[in-house]
């Protein structure tokens, strides 16, 4: 069977993760997360005081870009890729509120996102992909065969972030949430640089209603139908 490139894009919190993860393991297919690169180099510029408030050394950040490296490494037994910066594991550490309340400022940065893409472009050069994000369909892999934007209510979305964190045991407040989806929302769809935005040969999913079951045989069908053309 053909091997192709699946783009997943979609809001914040939609569960596109879960989703391209599972899909990615079912059809033997590599799976990239391309919003947790946005959120190592959120988190190397919080560790290395880039940050004044919500404002970032843009100066800064420019003479410290190419010493920053991010890669996967599969954890044995889990089977899930985790995100490492410059050689160490901070999968954990890139999914804090801290975090998820700057990555926007740094996600809306050009260099930061030609940086990212160039990266993301070699990652996918032999195909076989799964890539989950924001501007995958529209800038990453425009020629993507199979592209899916994903998206579920706000509240919907707060909710399932919110029982995330609960679950780790991180402190979790519902309204600080919904808060930060909205605004993350509103950053992502109005940046200058690679707004979200459905690309025209998107197929459009929303999962407010969906069961994981019947989002995972959905997704199966279209991988079904992008192989067999
Ligand atoms: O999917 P996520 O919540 O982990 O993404 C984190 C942030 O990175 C989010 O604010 C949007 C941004 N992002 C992006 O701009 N482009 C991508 N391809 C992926 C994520």
């Amino acid at each position: 069977m053909k091997k192709i490139t699946i783009a997943i894009d979609g809001f914040s919190s939609c569960g596109k993760s879960t989703m391209a993860k599972d899909l990615a393991r079912e059809i033997g297919y590599i799976y990239i997360d391309s919003g947790a690169m946005y959120r190592a180099v959120t988190l190397f510029c919080i560790e290395n005081g880039l940050f004044n408030g919500k404002e970032v050394n843009t100066e800064r950040l420019k003479e410290e870009i190419n010493h920053i490296r991010v890669s996967f490494l599969l954890d044995p037994t889990t089977g899930r890729p985790r995100t490492q910066l410059n050689g160490k594991d901070v999968e954990d550490r890139i999914r804090t509120m801290e975090v998820s309340s700057r990555v926007s400022i740094i996600a809306a940065i050009d260099f930061v996102r030609e940086y990212l893409v160039a990266q993301q472009q070699e990652m996918g050069r032999t195909k076989g992909i799964v890539m989950d994000g924001r501007d995958i369909g529209t800038t990453v892999f425009p020629d993507a065969e199979l592209k899916i934007f994903v998206t579920a209510s706000a509240e919907i979305r707060a909710e399932r972030r919110y029982k995330e964190l609960q679950e780790k045991g991180e402190k979790a407040n519902f309204d600080e949430i919904l808060a930060n989806v909205k605004e993350r929302d509103h950053i992502d769809q109005t940046r200058a640089v690679s707004p979200l935005r459905r690309a025209e040969d998107a197929l459009l999913l929303d999962n407010s209603q969906l069961t994981i079951a019947e989002q995972k045989a959905w997704l199966i069908e279209q991988f079904r139908k992008a192989t067999e053309e």
